[in-house]
């Protein structure tokens, strides 16, 4: 009976280890700091939030501004990290981001990295719900 569960666990793990289908990452190097972040469901949740409260105030689907409507998939991984790392955007640059504390971008950009273009991956359950 033992063996048989250790059996088990071993099928398990080299199937585990061996799923072809790679997990969206959980970490991301951010520039700015020179750190790794890892991500948890709770920071993700917090830079939805920021972006949400922060930059979908303007960058909303129709509105009368002509700004650009921005979403998660509106740029792949390396596109939001420029973003973040060179603050190149007109709204970056004339204070539209300074209430945020650099955590908070940071934050937000972890969120958006993890939900980019090209990053769908419905084995992953942080990809779910
Ligand atoms: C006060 C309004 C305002 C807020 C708040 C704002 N933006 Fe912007 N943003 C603009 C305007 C105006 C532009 C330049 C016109 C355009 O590209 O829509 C711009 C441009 C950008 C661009 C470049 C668009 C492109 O072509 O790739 C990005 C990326 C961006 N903003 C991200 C953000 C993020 C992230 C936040 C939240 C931290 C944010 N913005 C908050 C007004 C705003």
């Amino acid at each position: 009976m033992k063996n048989y569960f250790l059996l088990l666990c071993a099928a398990f793990f080299l199937f585990a280890s061996s799923n072809p289908a790679q997990s969206s990452p959980i970490k991301r190097y951010d520039k700015t700091t020179k750190t790794c972040r890892i991500f948890t469901h709770a920071t993700l949740w917090a830079g939805y939030k920021i972006f949400v409260n922060n930059c979908k105030i303007c960058h909303y689907r129709g509105n009368k501004q002509g700004v650009k409507f921005i979403y998660t998939e509106s740029k792949v991984r390396k596109g939001w990290n420029r973003v973040f790392a060179e603050r190149y955007p007109v709204c970056a640059k004339n204070g539209s981001w300074g209430s945020l504390t650099e955590e908070q971008i940071a934050r937000l950009n972890d969120y958006l990295y993890k939900n980019a273009a090209d990053t769908y991956d419905p084995y992953d359950a942080t990809d779910c719900g």
